[in-house]
């Protein structure tokens, strides 16, 4: 195909407009004046190699005469282009970054534009050699005293093919020079919509891999990728000091031992694992749970599951600000209560549960106490000794870690059924090969947030502080819980003005918030959380979650707000 293109181009734009200019040289050497028959009559007596000799001259000229026609275009542009080409320069060297642009991103449109190049040289190399051809030759007749009728029409002829090849060139120019503008304009409209990601105020929902989380993991990926189960060659016991270390850090951040942490896929199987596991050891003698309506979904529906066998749960309900009424807890509790389990923040509000005094009446009741930790792991300081929890699950995705590695916390002595059979893995609780580079992330994961917290809950809690303040002071939202201590870095709220829907969709592309919990996004209900705190289908429906996050500063508050919501 380009062997093809280049013997077009080498035919149109040197060999045919090189012919008349071979004409016109060899009728300069004549000493009598052209005449068109004659020399008609002389072409058709040439012999073969005489013809390709021509043929090789006509295109040595033609080629060489590019350059030439080139300057006279680019000096012809500006009298004929319109406005917008005129401001260009013919020589595209302005544009030249722009072509490299597209030679890279858009290789069909740079196609394209070659194609443009080479009909505007083809078409402005023609009417160069026409144009000289024509006037050439009527002056050199003249000189020679004998400008016939048939050369002056020749030149006629000659003068208004040019034209017409001019036009064409013209043409191709504006042609090229709006290709160039649309095909930029495009690539940069890509590039920034890739770029221009929305403002992401939905670390609840999850959270970025940290860096530094990365680097740790990188080497269980590529290098010291064992199996954690082997141990009889140097990559397993590498992977098994990983986990070893790993389980030691997650245990010391909550102050528990390294044996009581389990590593699961996450919260939602840790939670399955804990509620199931302990059902199904002790449920025949205990069958009672007691749980929240505004736990999270994995505990709702297993608790719902388990009810299905055999268990009787109770679902205490909150106050307006979605704390559970204590008194309304103790006094639930009954002889035949196997397990308490009560979030420690809530997911869509950020609300924390008096987890201390929780853990009391359960301890002083002999019930199990299993907390859902997932939000707030890594957020705020936990104890499990001292809040008296013998069941706890946390996520590595909510801290900056990878996606699909959790774990539980089970204190030492509680037996629970395993709920994934097969090679005994976990202190036989939880079989199935570790996921190292994720246990490793979620250890790292921790050890930042640990370090990091006083400082990044202090400069969130300002940030949602002063948002919620001034949106208040304006009219635009009621906070949801407002009165419940909260996590730091969360705000839920009403939308007064408008439906949150819409909020939504119009905000798209600049803002990331969810509508009630993403966790039940596939769901389209009003959040169970809300409507148990109180709020009308149309209220919940109208709230909107909004979570800082590492990546937040005061200046995501300013553009949100000031961008977005006002
Ligand atoms: C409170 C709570 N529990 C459990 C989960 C489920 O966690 P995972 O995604 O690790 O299964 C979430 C996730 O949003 C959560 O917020």
């Amino acid at each position: 195909m380009d062997s093809f293109r280049l013997s077009i181009f080498d035919l149109f734009g040197a060999i045919i407009p090189g012919i008349p200019m071979l004409i016109l040289i060899i009728s300069l050497f004549d000493k009598s004046p052209t005449n068109i028959l004659n020399l008609i009559e002389r072409t058709e007596n040439l012999s073969l190699s005489t013809s390709l000799l021509a043929l090789l001259f006509a295109y040595l000229i033609g080629f060489s005469t590019q350059y030439l026609s080139y300057e006279v275009f680019k000096q012809l542009v500006p009298l004929w282009g319109k406005k917008r080409t005129k401001c260009f320069p013919i020589s595209f060297g302005k544009r030249g970054e722009e072509v490299s642009l597209i030679r890279e991103k858009a290789p069909e449109n740079y196609k394209v534009l070659n194609t443009f190049f080479a009909h505007r040289t083809m078409c402005y190399n023609g009417f160069f050699s026409l144009s000289l051809f024509g006037i050439g030759i009527s002056i050199s007749n003249f000189v020679k005293g004998g400008l016939s009728a048939d050369v002056l029409g020749l030149t006629f002829i000659s003068l208004i093919f040019s034209f017409i090849l001019l036009r064409r060139a013209v043409s191709f120019h504006e042609w090229s020079h709006d290709l160039i503008t649309d095909s930029t304009f495009i690539i940069k409209k890509i590039k920034k919509k890739l770029t221009d990601s929305p403002i992401y105020l939905d670390y609840a929902s999850t959270t970025p891999l940290d860096p530094r989380v990365f680097e740790a993991m990188r080497p269980y990926f590529m290098e010291d990728y064992g199996n954690a189960a082997s141990n009889t060659h140097t990559y397993g016991e590498r992977a098994s000091i990983a986990v070893k270390e790993s389980r030691k850090i997650i245990a010391d951040t909550i102050h528990a031992i390294p044996e009581e942490i389990h590593f699961t896929s996450g919260a939602t199987e840790a939670i399955n694992l804990a509620l199931k596991g302990a059902f199904l050891n002790y449920g025949h003698q205990k069958p009672h749970i007691i749980t929240v309506q505004t736990e999270h979904k994995a505990v709702l529906d297993t608790c719902a599951y388990l009810e299905e066998i055999g268990a009787d749960v109770t679902y205490l309900s909150v106050n307006s600000d979605g704390l559970v009424d204590i008194e309304q807890l103790e006094s639930s509790i009954r002889k035949d209560t196997l397990l308490v389990s009560i979030m420690y923040a809530n997911n869509e509000t950020g609300v924390l549960h008096d987890i201390q005094r929780i853990g009391k009446i359960c301890k002083s009741n002999q019930v199990l106490f299993f907390t859902d930790a997932t939000q707030a792991f890594g957020k705020i300081p936990l104890n499990v000794l001292e809040q008296s929890i013998d069941m706890l699950c946390f996520s590595a995705h909510k801290i900056y870690g990878p996606k699909g590695v959790g774990g539980l916390y089970v204190k030492k002595g509680i037996k629970l059924t395993p709920q994934i059979h097969g090679g005994g893995h976990e202190f036989g609780l939880r079989s199935g090969t570790l996921n190292v580079p994720g246990i490793v992330g979620l250890a790292k994961a921790i050890q930042l947030c640990q370090s990091e917290m006083e400082e990044v809950s202090t400069r969130l809690e300002k940030i949602r502080d002063d948002f919620e303040e001034e949106m208040e002071k304006a009219g635009k939202i009621k906070v949801n819980g407002k009165n419940a201590p909260r996590l730091p870095h969360f705000s839920n709220f009403q939308l007064l003005n408008e439906e949150a829907e819409s909020f939504i969709l119009r905000n798209r592309n600049k803002l990331a918030v969810a509508q009630g919990s993403a966790c039940n996004s596939a769901l389209i209900q009003p959040s169970h959380v809300l409507k148990a705190m109180g709020l009308s289908d149309q209220d919940a429906e109208n709230s909107i979650r909004i979570s800082w996050g590492n990546g937040s500063n005061s200046k995501t508050l300013e553009k949100s707000e000031i961008e977005i919501l006002f």
